[in-house]
């Protein structure tokens, strides 16, 4: 079994707690906010579940099992890293979700092997921080959307073009050379670029940093031994810590978006 999925599956066990949508989301909602991010910006896409899907760097699949969950989506996966994507299909089959998620290796710059067009939703969250070549990642959402479809995006951006870079590690990178951080006109701008124009917008930094301090200040939620720690690594705590700073200090916020192809 994928290593980080047996671990999962380890604690979920020792707790008593049957495998699930909801039981899982501590665990494989890679992103701030977790499982009520994900809620927040499947509300402001509108999915149904007439929606084909594709998440654009989907971790261990936590988001896409809520959205063929929750709205009964077809949902297609894609991620670089091969242990997560292992981890995915096993944690799917686990919750009988096999038949409406699918899951790929793959980069999110390069996905030629994707149909083009394919899909009523483009959807990626915290993605975009780790990925350098920013022409090429709004290229490849632009290629696979359909006509009519959309793209929701849910990321940490700078506050300013000038905001310095937090304290590494954070929750998408281990040091300042894997984080590819830009801010709302420079994002705004490249989807531009790419063939979209934002539809809609919300800053949502305020209401993430209170979940995040209120998460730090209650013992057992963000430690070592928490869900993410199991995915993620041991030094999750120090990761949320550095991004909440970097979040306190005006830094950094986070933006959900639905973008239209033009
Ligand atoms: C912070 S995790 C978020 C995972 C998932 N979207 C979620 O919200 O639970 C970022 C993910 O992006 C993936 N990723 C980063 N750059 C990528 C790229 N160029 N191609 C494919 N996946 C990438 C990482 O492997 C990781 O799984």
């Amino acid at each position: 079994m994928a290593e980080p999925a047996a671990r999962i599956l380890a604690d979920l066990a020792a707790r008593g707690r049957p495998v699930g949508v909801e039981v899982l989301a501590p665990y494989d909602e890679l992103h701030a906010m977790g499982k009520a991010g994900t809620d927040g910006l499947a509300a402001l896409a509108e999915v149904t579940a007439a929606d084909r899907v594709v998440d654009l760097g989907c971790g261990t699949g936590g988001p896409a099992r809520r959205l063929a969950a929750r709205f009964g989506a077809r949902v297609h996966g894609i991620d670089r890293h091969r242990g997560w994507i292992a981890a995915a299909r096993h944690l799917t089959v686990a919750c009988g979700l096999q038949d409406r998620v699918s899951l790929a290796v793959g980069n999110v710059c390069d996905t030629d092997g994707t149909e083009a067009g394919r899909f009523t939703l483009v959807w990626t969250q915290h993605v975009g921080m780790a990925v350098a070549d920013k022409r090429a990642f709004f290229a490849t959402a632009r290629r696979l959307v359909a006509p009519g479809g959309r793209l929701a995006l849910f990321d940490v951006l700078r506050t300013g073009a000038d905001s310095p870079d937090p304290a590494f590690p954070v929750p998408w990178a281990d040091r300042a050379a894997d984080s590819h951080l830009i801010d709302a006109e420079t994002l705004t701008r490249g989807l531009a670029t790419a063939g979209f124009r934002v539809r809609l917008w919300q800053d949502v930094g305020a209401e993430a940093l209170a979940r995040i301090e209120a998460a730090l200040a209650r013992p057992g939620l963000v430690t070592a031994d928490d869900g993410p720690a199991l995915t993620v690594g041991p030094d999750w705590p120090e990761r949320v810590r550095n991004l909440r700073d970097g979040m306190a200090a005006g830094h950094l916020t986070l933006v959900r978006l639905v973008a239209d192809p033009v």
